[in-house]
């Protein structure tokens, strides 16, 4: 019988060095996308594909999110004492009951690869999944992208990593990926480099911040060297894995919005604010008649 993916890891330590200033002592993983942060968006599609340990590696500059959260006393009580009962209910209902929450500091920025391997303790001998917040991912008519993930493994078993179809320009912002006999959105994965140049890459299928993973890749990890930028790269133990236990690239149905960069913030932003149930309309006036003036100066 298959273990079910029960855990997911949310490395968050990273220095977000795009999105300065903002992220100079505020976590990426904070940055709203109208009114949730994205680390939230990040949670409740792991919940929603039924993740019950959500192990968040933290680094300085991170106690916003063990905050987030967290109970808010102080805010609670006088919600209630202004009578506030959908604000107070929200701030109440940020995670389900019976979801837990780790927090494990990586003390150095190593790399993608290094924040994954603090996670062995939590995670033990177990699938898991991992979720990188900064790449939000909506799929409006279906199934969240990581529920995707979690069918294909409950079928096929090994690791699997999210891919999409990259402009060939942008392979060296991505780990890239060979893949055999693509049928179905799957395929079997032959080889991933990370950020190679347009002409080296393998094929336009881009890693995404998405993965179900083996165990197996801890072993690897601890022996991995530094690669790209001198970091643990989680592509080159992948790698390695790939030739010791099946690994396939799964290519999810839905919109992904680079929210580590501010045009892909400021996208995802705007689409989900035309989506918003409260700000849909108003917002869709506003830009209609913004876009108006806009083509007056463009
Ligand atoms: P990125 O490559 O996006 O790096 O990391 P970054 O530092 O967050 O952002 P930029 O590129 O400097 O703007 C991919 C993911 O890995 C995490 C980041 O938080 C992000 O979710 N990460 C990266 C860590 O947790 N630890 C690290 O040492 C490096």
């Amino acid at each position: 019988m298959r273990k079910r993916v029960r855990k997911a890891v949310f490395p968050v330590a990273g220095l977000g060095t795009r999105f300065l200033p903002a992220t100079k002592a505020n976590p990426k993983e904070m940055l709203p996308v109208v009114d949730k942060p994205l680390v939230q968006y990040a949670a409740e599609e792991a919940i929603a594909a039924g993740i019950e340990v959500l192990v968040f590696i933290t680094g300085r500059n991170k106690r916003a999110i063990p905050d987030h959260f967290d109970k808010a006393y102080e805010l609670e009580v006088e919600l209630e004492q202004r009578g506030k009962q959908q604000q107070l209910e929200m701030v109440q209902n940020i995670l389900p009951k019976g979801v837990t929450c780790v927090y494990i500091r990586q003390s150095e920025a190593l790399g993608l690869g290094h924040a994954v391997l603090c996670a062995e303790a939590v995670i033990g001998d177990e699938p898991f999944a991992v979720i990188l917040a900064d790449d939000l991912i909506s799929n409006d008519d279906g199934a969240n992208c990581l529920q995707q993930m979690v069918a294909q493994y409950d079928a096929h078993g090994g690791s699997v990593v999210g891919v999409q179809r990259v402009p060939y320009e942008h392979t060296d912002r991505y780990g890239i990926v060979s893949v055999e006999d693509m049928q179905q959105r799957l395929g079997r994965l032959k080889g991933i480099v990370e950020k190679p140049a347009p002409d080296k890459a393998p094929s336009n299928l881009g890693v995404v911040g998405r993965y179900i993973l083996s165990p197996a890749i801890f072993r690897i990890l601890k022996n991995v060297k530094p690669g790209a930028g001198g970091e643990i790269q989680l592509t080159d133990a992948i790698a390695e894995l790939l030739a010791v236990e099946p690994v396939f690239a799964y290519e999810f149905e839905g919109q992904r919005y680079d929210c580590g960069d501010k045009l892909g913030y400021l996208q995802a932003t705007v689409e989900f604010a035309l989506k918003h149930p409260e700000l849909g309309e108003a917002f869709a006036e506003y830009l209609s008649s913004f876009s108006k003036q806009l083509k007056a100066v463009v």
